[in-house]
Parts: C-alpha cells; sequence; structure tokens
C-alpha cells in the first residue's frame, strides 16, 4: 500500500499572519493529527510544505525534527553558475529539503509567453527532473492538461507524451524515486475540481503507461490530484484507488482545513 502524500504548495502568496507563524501553526496542528492517527493502526499520510525559497530557511528552523517535510516550489535546470535568479538543486538540499516542485504549470505558463513549444518545455522538466534527483530531492512531477486540449479530448496525449520523456531521460525504475502530481490545469485556483471520476480515471490511464515498461514502479510511485481540492471533496477524490493525496494550493494556506485534508488522504490506508 503507498503512503499518501499531502503537498501544501504556498504559491507567492503572504499569508495574513507571517509564514513563519504559520509554520509554527501547522507543526502544532501536526501534533493533533498524530496523536488522532495513533488510534487507528494503518492510518499514515506524509505531510509537505512548499513556502516561497526565501523561507526554508525559517522553515528548516521550525520543522526540523518534527514529521513535517518541506521542499522548494521550483528549482533550476542547471547545476550552478551564472543563472541569475535561479537557485540550484544542491543549495535548495542544503535547506533540508525532501522535495521540490516541477513542471507547476504556473511555472509553465511563464515559459509559454516565450512560445516555447511543448516538447522543450518537458525537455526543460526532465533535465529539472535529472537535476534533483541527482541530489537527492525527491521532485514532484506535475502533468496536466490545459482547458482547451481537456475539451478536445487530448489529455491522455499530453500526459503520455510528457511520461515518456520521462521514461526516456533516466529509465522507468528511476521514476519510482520521484512523485507524480496529477493537476488539470483548469482546475488550478478555479474552485472548479475535476470529479473524483475524472482524477481517477487520468490517474489510473498514468499508472497502466508506467506499468507498460514496468509493473513493479508503477505500483509503487504515488499520483497525487492537485487542483481546487478542499475539505470537502478530499474525501471523494482521495477515495479513487490510484489517487495517493494531493498537492494543494488554496485551501493550504488554512491550518484547520489543510490539516483536515491531510486526515482525509490519511484515512486511505486506515
Ligand atoms: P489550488 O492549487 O489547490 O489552489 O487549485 C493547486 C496547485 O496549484 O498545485
Amino acid at each position: 500500500m503507498r503512503k499518501p502524500l499531502v503537498a501544501g504548495n504556498w504559491k507567492m502568496n503572504s499569508p495574513d499572519e507571517s509564514c513563519t507563524k504559520l509554520l509554527q501553526k501547522m507543526l502544532e496542528k501536526t501534533h493533533v493529527i498524530e496523536s488522532m492517527l495513533k488510534t487507528m493502526p494503518n492510518a499514515e499520510v506524509d505531510i509537505a510544505l512548499f513556502p516561497p525559497s526565501v523561507y526554508l530557511k525559517d522553515t528548516q528552523e521550525i520543522l526540523s525534527g518534527s514529521n513535517l517535510q518541506w521542499g522548494s516550489q521550483n528549482v533550476s535546470a542547471y547545476n550552478e553558475g551564472a543563472y541569475t535568479g535561479e537557485i540550484s538543486a544542491a543549495m535548495i538540499k542544503s535547506f533540508g529539503c525532501t522535495y521540490v516542485l516541477i513542471g507547476h504549470s504556473e511555472r509553465r505558463c511563464l515559459y509559454e509567453k516565450l512560445e516555447l513549444d511543448q516538447h522543450i518545455l518537458d525537455k526543460i522538466v526532465a533535465e529539472k527532473y535529472c537535476r534533483s534527483v541527482k541530489n537527492g530531492l525527491t521532485p514532484i512531477i506535475c502533468i496536466g492538461e490545459s482547458s482547451d486540449d481537456y475539451t478536445s479530448g487530448k489529455t491522455e496525449e499530453i500526459i503520455a507524451r510528457l511520461l515518456d520523456i520521462l521514461i526516456e531521460e533516466r529509465g522507468v525504475k528511476e521514476l519510482a524515486k520521484t512523485v507524480l502530481a496529477y493537476e488539470p490545469v483548469w482546475a488550478i485556483g478555479t474552485g472548479e475540481s475535476a470529479t473524483p471520476e475524472w482524477a481517477q480515471e487520468v490517474h489510473s490511464f498514468i499508472r497502466q503507461r508506467i506499468a507498460k515498461h514496468d509493473p513493479e514502479t508503477a505500483e509503487s510511485i504515488r499520483i497525487l490530484y492537485g487542483g481546487s481540492v478542499k475539505e470537502g471533496n478530499a474525501p471523494a477524490i482521495f477515495a479513487g484507488p490510484d489517487v495517493d493525496g494531493g498537492l494543494i494550493g488554496g485551501a493550504s494556506l488554512d491550518v484547520e482545513e489543510f490539516i483536515h485534508i491531510c486526515f482525509a488522504a490519511a484515512l486511505k490506508t486506515g
């Protein structure tokens, strides 16, 4: 059984209170969730927070020694050098990060404005994936279709294209060192989440595509759903047998709501 993961992507939001206060509140609340989980022998969940990078040092100081993990919202595709504004995988690792988000659609959009074609964008994602794994980070690789691609029935094509590039780049076994996140772009920050049935269908497609190369990797890899997950819809979305938790944006800034989402994920195994 795969251990569920809930990742809170704070994006560039300034919470009402400071980031450090929010981290402290999260920490207090996870103690509550831990004691609740102790009463359910099989329930378990990994929880990871993704604050803006300038808070990674605070995050490390506050969360070290706890069961909470953390990561960076982005990573450079390069090792080091004259890349103004970029942050390398080694630097991210030095702040105690476990994870790094790669290929989030909000970052892809920045590149799309430069009119780079999708294949080149997928290649950049693959380079960031390689760089992260080499530096001992677990990439959470986002995959998802735009609203136009969704309505024209291209979801599987878009997903297969990136998956194939990732597998080509480092082989299917290496993919087991990553987490995938299915994030339909039309559902991110819109309040319009995918239906639980749709999420499960796409997650199952991803797993089957990997299974064609290696059934073991397909069985072990965690696939998260992201896009307007809230306390109310989390239990139904997470009920999908191929849905292993969530990548949560807006709702991760509300401690109570985020903890309820984490609890819903933990119940998958409980
Ligand atoms: P959302 O964001 O939960 O606010 O839709 C999800 C994401 O961007 O990962």
